[in-house]
């Protein structure tokens, strides 16, 4: 496996087909972010790299979203707007299986197409929000509702913070008492159970010749 270096070049995109110049790329995992739409009373779904747990108290997750046309895959996201309207969201965090309906939410956008119905293309359930007006998704195991505090504007992105108000896994309140082990992330529950995410590696890697990268 050969090593490589680069420097990063900020030169921005100048047509669709240029790529967006980055150091390699993120070897980060994906969320699904849900929010409701007033204007339309039709949910939204947004797959995002771009998060993580940046406060532990009060507990705020960062979402991070384009706010502008670069090229074909950095464009404005519809659910930037979307959220300016409620300022609340759901950041749910999806399985190692859902990885294929995480890519078809990638492909669809409501900035592009204002009818799309994301929710129902990758068969999914909008549960109804408990705290906030934001529906969770019903299929991914652990769900975070979140109140927007402050939008910073990056750059190409716009950074959203959102305290937790609720976490809650199958319809069940997650507490506040939560444990850690080597290699999982236990959760108490308000019946007195307990659940267990584990960790997984961040990224596997492969060596491809130029003809099989198929650039
Ligand atoms: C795995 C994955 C991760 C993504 N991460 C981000 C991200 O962090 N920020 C972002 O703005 N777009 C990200 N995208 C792209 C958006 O999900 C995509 O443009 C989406 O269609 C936007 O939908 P919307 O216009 O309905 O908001 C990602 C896409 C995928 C498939």
């Amino acid at each position: 496996m050969p090593k490589f270096y680069t420097e990063h070049d900020r030169r921005i995109p100048q047509s669709p087909d240029e790529p967006f110049p980055t150091p390699g790329f993120f070897p980060a995992t994906a969320v699904l972010v849900s929010v409701a739409d007033l204007d339309s009373g039709v949910p939204n779904i947004i797959p995002l790299i771009g998060w993580g747990p940046l406060n532990r108290d009060p507990l705020m997750m960062g979402i991070a979203m384009c706010v502008r046309e670069y090229n074909r895959d950095y464009y404005v996201r519809g659910t930037n707007a979307i959220i300016r309207n409620t300022m609340d969201f759901v950041l749910n965090i999806p399985t190692r299986e859902q990885k294929d309906l995480i890519t078809r939410c990638g492909e669809l956008s409501r900035a592009k197409d204002p009818k799309v119905n994301k929710f129902k293309e990758a068969g999914l359930t909008p549960g109804p929000g408990r705290r906030i007006k934001s529906p969770h998704i019903v299929e991914c195991p652990v769900n975070y509702e979140c109140v927007v505090r402050a939008i910073v504007n990056m750059g190409s992105h716009d950074l959203f913070l959102g305290e937790v108000v609720g976490c809650f896994t199958d319809g069940k309140v997650v507490s506040c008492e939560t444990l850690f082990g080597n290699d999982r992330y236990l959760m108490k529950l308000d019946d007195g159970g307990f659940e267990a995410l584990k960790w997984t590696t961040l990224m596997e890697r492969e060596y491809l010749t130029e003809g099989e990268s198929g650039t």
